[in-house]
């Protein structure tokens, strides 16, 4: 049985004075994390040593990246390492999110290369994929999350694939209040499942969380989580307030 992963993806958002305020915002909410809920947050790369100091006392939170660079180390300037993460208690890490495939040239090639690259060194990638408005209105939305899933996927084996996760986020619901229907979203974590199935055993397969992002929010978180194949949430703007993610965590439960 999977557990719901409830996953923060802060974005550009609190340095690290806000991101004290914001995990001791949670912390204090008094949210009792049962064993069934995983509970992720994933603050800007500045905010990762305050993030895990605040997280030493917070069983039940884990902590993640938004982005790893797949070389071990050298001349890339701006980026961020496997070990580096490693060495902040970080669990997780976020790949491939439409952002970075829009603004900063990622490739299936590069999220495939830092897939890899993660899981070989204990990071669980949340690997991102979701087709624009435009696929979708073409009735392309199968077929380029179908693909974007297998060139992620290229050459990870069957043990790797059990610490993987991967998030739906179509790209017109993101930031925008379009959240997907349930029906949509169930739609297309079916079809992901079934990739998943093509590539793994069933038991494996059918282990790994698929997570809806894209405008979830305290009133539809519901009736998304209530879909079979959506295992939990990637959440942005919610996920900024303590109250709106810890609601999220309750709805989960
Ligand atoms: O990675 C999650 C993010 O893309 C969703 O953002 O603000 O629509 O919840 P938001």
């Amino acid at each position: 049985m999977r557990n719901f992963l409830v996953a923060g993806n802060w974005k550009m958002n609190c340095g690290p004075e806000e991101t004290k305020k914001l995990l001791q915002g949670i912390k204090n909410s008094g949210i009792s994390i049962p064993e069934t809920i995983d509970v992720l947050v994933c603050p800007p790369m500045i905010s990762l040593t305050v993030a895990s100091d605040e997280l030493k006392d917070a069983a039940g939170i884990a902590l993640g990246a938004q982005n790893v660079h797949y070389e071990d180390n050298g001349a890339y300037t701006g980026e961020v390492s496997t070990q580096m993460l490693n060495e902040v208690d970080c669990e997780y890490v976020i790949i491939g999110h439409s952002e970075r495939r829009e603004y900063f040239g990622e490739t299936d090639q590069t999220v495939n290369a830092k897939v890899k690259k993660s899981l070989s060194d204990g990071l669980r990638p949340v690997i991102c994929v979701g087709e624009s408005l435009k696929q979708r209105k073409a009735g392309e939305h199968q077929l380029i999350v179908r693909k974007q899933v297998e060139a992620a996927l290229t050459e990870v084996d069957e043990e790797d694939a059990e610490d993987l996760v991967v998030a739906y986020e179509p790209i017109w619901a993101i930031g925008t209040g379009e959240t997907a229907t349930p029906d949509q979203a169930q739609e297309m974590h079916k079809m992901i499942r079934g990739v998943l199935s093509d590539l793994y055993a069933s038991n494996v397969a059918d282990n790994i969380q698929l997570l809806y992002g894209g405008s979830m929010k305290p009133h539809n978180a519901e009736e998304l989580l209530s879909q079979p194949d959506v295992d939990g949430g990637l959440i942005g703007g919610a996920s900024l307030k303590a109250d709106s993610f810890t609601e999220i965590i309750k709805i989960a439960d």
